[in-house]
Parts: structure tokens; C-alpha cells; sequence
């Protein structure tokens, strides 16, 4: 069964704006209420392609979505693998998995790598999700460059902290952008399974599939 679905339109009194909510998000937002005793129900799978044309695969924190859109939010190292990756192949996937109520949420869509250098109104978004973010989470950033040879001093790993308003060079935002959504019901008998997808005509619709 294949059926249309409409964006849910937000009317805010007294602001002039609509902020259209894609069909998925209920459903997610659903799976986070349901899951919230999990610290865990927050980390989820980024699927991207490296340069040779294999795939790339590691976990990252959901850091909730970018206001008025229906972008989710991550935080990643500019000296990361994973950031020249995005740069030559921005097209990955997520893969979340809700243990409570058995869910599987796959999200494709393309990365947009908010940096240092970034000039566009999305500077401000990184800023605040730095501010947002634990001394502990931020320290991170001021370590010796991941991936690299293990250094042995472990003073290295306890630099000052840095900056809590100002985000050091190498923190970066990342933000996916979803086109298609593929959200599986384990509890269910059979299983349940829909696949959204956002078409040329800049809509979202939903079909209902076998699992
Ligand atoms: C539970 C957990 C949460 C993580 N969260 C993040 C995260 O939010 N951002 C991030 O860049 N790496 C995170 N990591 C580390 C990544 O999985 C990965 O090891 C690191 O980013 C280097 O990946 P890359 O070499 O593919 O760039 C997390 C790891 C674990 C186990």
C-alpha cells in the first residue's frame, strides 16, 4: 500500500514561520520517549564511504535535531577519518536500534560538515552545541590527533580545558539530512515495516512494505 503523506505544519502564534516536520519524526521521537531509560538508545551506527570505495562504519551520539529542520545533529573531529570522507562522498546511512520497544531506524541521506571555517548561518549552530556539551565531552577535542601513533605521554590526554564558549578548531558539527527512511517493528506478529521517501517534488510519502 503506498500512500501520501502530508508534513505536519507547526503554526507558532505570534511568529510568521511554518516549520514542516517530516512523517518519520513522529515515529522517532515515539522510539526516544520509549527509550529514554537508555543512555544508550542515543548511539547509533554512521555508515560512510571512504575513498577507495568501501564502506566506513563506527558509533556516534545523536545530539537531537537542528531546529526547524529535520536534520539530526552529531559532533565529530576534523581530524577524523570520517571528515575527508564526507568531504569526497557526503552520501551515508545511519543505523539505530531501539532496544525497548525493538526498533530498527535506517536513515539515508547526505552530511553536511559544519567546521571552523564554515561561513553560512550553521556557524552558530556548532557554537551552541559546543557550549552545550560536558567539560568532558569538550576535553576530547584538545587530545592528540585520533588515529594517530599512540603517544605515550599521558599528559597528552589531560591538557587544559579548553574554552567552554569558544569551540576549538577541530570540533566540527555534523548534520544528515534524510531522503529516505526505512523503520522496522521487530514486536508485531507479522512485523511491521514502512519506508519513507522524499520525492523530486519535495514531499515525503510512505509505503507500507513486507519485512
Ligand atoms: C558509545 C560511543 C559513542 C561515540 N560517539 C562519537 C561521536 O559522537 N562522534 C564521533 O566522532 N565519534 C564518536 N565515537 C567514536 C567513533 O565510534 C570512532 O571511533 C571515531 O569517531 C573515529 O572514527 P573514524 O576514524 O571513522 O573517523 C563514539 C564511540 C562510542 C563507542
Amino acid at each position: 500500500m503506498l500512500y501520501n503523506v502530508f508534513s505536519t505544519e507547526i503554526f507558532i502564534q505570534g511568529c510568521n514561520f511554518t516549520m514542516s516536520l517530516a512523517p518519520w519524526r513522529s515515529a522517532i521521537a515515539h522510539s526516544l520517549h520509549r527509550n529514554r531509560s537508555l543512555v544508550y538508545a542515543r548511539y547509533l551506527q554512521l555508515a560512510t564511504v571512504r575513498a577507495n570505495g568501501r564502506p566506513a562504519n563506527r558509533t556516534v551520539v545523536f545530539r537531537g535535531f537542528l531546529e526547524d529542520t529535520n536534520q539530526l545533529k552529531f559532533i565529530t573531529d576534523a581530524r577524523s577519518e570520517k571528515a575527508d570522507e564526507i568531504q569526497q562522498q557526503p552520501w551515508a546511512e545511519v543505523c539505530w536500534y531501539f532496544p525497548n520497544s525493538r526498533e530498527q531506524f535506517r536513515l539515508a541521506g547526505s552530511l553536511t560538515l559544519v567546521n571552523n571555517y564554515d561561513i553560512s548561518d550553521l556557524q552558530s549552530a556548532r557554537i551552541k552545541v559546543w557550549q552545550e556539551l560536558s567539560d568532558a565531552a569538550r576535553l576530547q577535542f584538545a587530545w592528540p590527533d585520533p588515529g594517530k601513533a599512540r603517544i605515550q605521554e599521558a599528559e597528552a590526554f589531560t591538557p587544559p580545558p579548553p574554552d567552554p564558549t569558544q569551540p576549538l578548531p577541530n570540533f566540527c558539527l555534523l548534520l544528515l539530512d534524510p531522503v529516505q527512511v526505512d523503520h522496522l517493528e521487530l514486536r508485531g506478529e507479522p512485523q511491521n515495516r514502512r519506508i519513507y521517501h522524499f520525492d523530486e517534488n519535495q514531499s515525503w510519502s510512505c509505503a507500507e512494505v513486507n519485512p
